[in-house]
């Protein structure tokens, strides 16, 4: 069965901590490994707009020894003549793997179903998972281990950052917190599936609709735009019932002295986080979005072994 990563928690707690081992090993040595070479290709494929997921990839493919093939789907025939499963096929004779940037999580299962290279999510309108990897590595060098932290999520609790990081901090044996408002709370099944991967992990999932409470006394601050790609007609309603999740000075200040502000970018200062805190000392987004290209290396670098076996 071939291994992909279309949620977080298509790999176990112990394969989590294994890639961000790697991601760790390759951050030290950016050549160590180049199971890509050749030059093998990589298909990386968009349907929404990006900065970080297409340099991190393109770059990190490179990195492996690989050749990134960037593809836009307004000029493919992907979504238009064209369905998935058919995509994949064509695919699949010719890449190591596929990355794709989508709306709906159905179109990347499909995709899955279709081929026997791996498929990686790159964004869906679901989860962020490959972001999720980058931000525990992120939380891990600034912070130590993962199980046991405490992180609140505040905002649209129903957006992919939201929902990977239920996932995704659950598999990790943390502590997560949603803050969001009525209408923008996550998936009744995502929160299901997270409480069952906590409940083995020792970590745990609560959702708040208080801002302060969510954020008192915990180690890391994350928020993340109001509009999520594909919601840009709601803008005037979300900003309205969002205003009260702004991470700010003050709201900062209700969480650990020495806690961190991340954020996945772009961002909107002023809306959902003041410049002042994306800004200021507590924020790593920039060794947030570092990362992007070390645990995506590390996660293809394990993809590619596990599905050579
Ligand atoms: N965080 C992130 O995925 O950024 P891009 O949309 O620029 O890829
Ligand atoms: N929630 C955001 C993340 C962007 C990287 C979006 O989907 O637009």
């Amino acid at each position: 069965m071939t291994r992909h990563f279309l949620r977080d928690d298509d790999i176990s707690p112990a394969e989590q901590a294994e890639i961000l081992d790697l991601a760790l090993e390759l951050k030290r040595d950016r050549f160590a490994v180049q199971p890509l070479a050749g030059p093998k290709t990589v298909a990386v494929i968009f349907d929404k707009s990006s900065t970080r997921t297409r340099v991190s990839f393109a770059v990190g493919i490179a990195d492996l020894g690989g050749s990134p093939l960037i593809i836009s789907t307004a000029s493919s025939q992907l979504g238009g003549k064209e369905t998935a499963a058919d995509t994949a096929r064509v695919l699949e004779r010719q890449v190591a793997a596929i990355v794709w940037r989508t709306y709906g999580q159905a179109g990347l299962e499909e995709m899955a179903l279709g081929t026997t290279v791996p498929v990686v999510n790159a964004l869906s309108d679901d989860f962020h998972p490959c972001q999720l990897l980058a931000d525990l590595l992120t939380i891990r060098e600034h912070r130590g281990d993962l199980a046991g932290q405490t992180l609140t999520f505040l905002g649209d609790g129903a957006c992919n950052m939201a929902q990977s990081y239920l996932l995704a901090g659950a598999t990790a044996g943390m502590h997560v917190r949603i803050a969001s408002p009525a209408g923008y709370t996550p998936a009744a099944q995502v929160v299901a599936d997270a409480e069952a991967i906590a409940a083995q992990t020792g970590g745990s999932v609560t959702l708040y609709t208080d801002p302060a409470e969510a954020v008192t006394g915990v180690d890391v601050v994350i928020t993340d735009t109001w509009v999520s790609m594909g919601k840009e007609e709601e803008k005037a309603t979300r900003l309205g019932s969002l205003g009260g999740y702004r991470v700010d000075a003050d709201l900062m200040g209700l969480a650990k002295a020495d806690a961190h502000f991340m954020h996945c970018l772009p961002a909107d200062r002023g809306y959902e986080v003041t410049a002042d805190v994306i800004d200021g000392p507590q924020s790593i987004i920039w060794d947030e979005a570092e990362n992007r290209l070390h645990a995506q290396k590390a996660l293809l670098v394990w993809l590619l072994a596990r599905n050579a076996r």
